[in-house]
């Protein structure tokens, strides 16, 4: 594997990669193997998202982060996929931080922007890397792409409504999330604990996120129903 200069357009080849966070073990989905490797429309979960990044003209480099004993097959299945842009696959951590952590230290210090992508919504296109991308130079540390809600939310004790939320304002944020390399690897530097997502860390250390429209197609795989529709898109797509 090594690493290739793409024609990323939000600055000079080899400066834009993606961190592929893959390495969660999908308790949700149930099942014997990490959520990755689930099948999806025959092959594993993870091939969606890979290809379809490697074929991007925004990315000029992929690092894979795999389960635990899990990088091998993630290494043969870039090899089938003759993903050219994978620079690597390393081991991911006990949370999604230190999946992301373990990810950002294989990005050489030239990268100036890192792209960071949850496997588990493989439905990426070039039309959402270039909504996150393209504000970047605008003086934002981070982009990120979000849904408002259609539901009304409540806040809640265990079983008991404490209180109804105004929804006004609010968004459902998805990935890929853009950032300035710098700013990312700052504001991993500090505490990560209970970070859900990376635009978290950044907002804690300061940094000024944008929130630009997100699709419903990015959702996150995250029980077989989710996976099932997921299928059934791709699958109405290619009939
Ligand atoms: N992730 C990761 N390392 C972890 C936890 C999560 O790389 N220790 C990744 C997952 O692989 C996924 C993304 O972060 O692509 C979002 O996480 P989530 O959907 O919660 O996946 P899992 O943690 O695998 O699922 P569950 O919470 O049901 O176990
Ligand atoms: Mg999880």
């Amino acid at each position: 594997m090594s690493s290739s200069s793409g024609s990323g357009s939000s600055g000079a080849a080899g400066t834009t990669w993606c961190v592929l966070v893959a390495a969660g073990s999908g308790e949700r989905l149930g099942g014997e193997i990490p959520k990755a490797f689930a099948a999806l429309g025959g092959r594993p979960l993870l091939a969606e998202s890979l290809e379809r990044l490697d074929a991007s003209d925004w990315i000029d480099a992929v690092v894979v982060v795999a389960p635990p004993g899990w990088e091998e097959p993630a290494i043969l299945l870039a090899e089938e996929l003759v993903a050219s842009t994978v620079a690597g696959v390393v081991t991911g951590g006990e949370t999604r931080a230190a999946s992301v952590a373990a990810g950002l230290a294989e990005v050489p210090a030239e990268a100036l922007v890192v792209l960071v992508h949850d496997a588990a919504r493989p439905l990426v296109d070039d039309a959402i890397l270039e909504r996150v991308l393209a504000p970047l130079g605008e003086g934002y540390d981070g982009v990120v792409p979000g849904l408002a809600l259609s539901d009304t939310v409540k806040r809640v004790d265990r079983d008991v409504v404490v209180e109804t939320v105004d929804r006004d304002g609010l968004v459902a944020v998805q990935t890929p999330q853009a950032f300035l390399a710098d700013t990312l690897r700052r504001a991993h530097a500090g505490e990560v604990t209970g970070a859900t997502d990376c635009a978290s860390l950044v907002e804690r250390a300061g940094g000024r996120i944008r929130v630009v429209e997100g699709s419903p197609q990015l959702l996150k795989v995250t029980t077989r129903d989710d996976l099932a529709l997921v299928a059934s898109w791709l699958s109405d797509r290619t009939a």
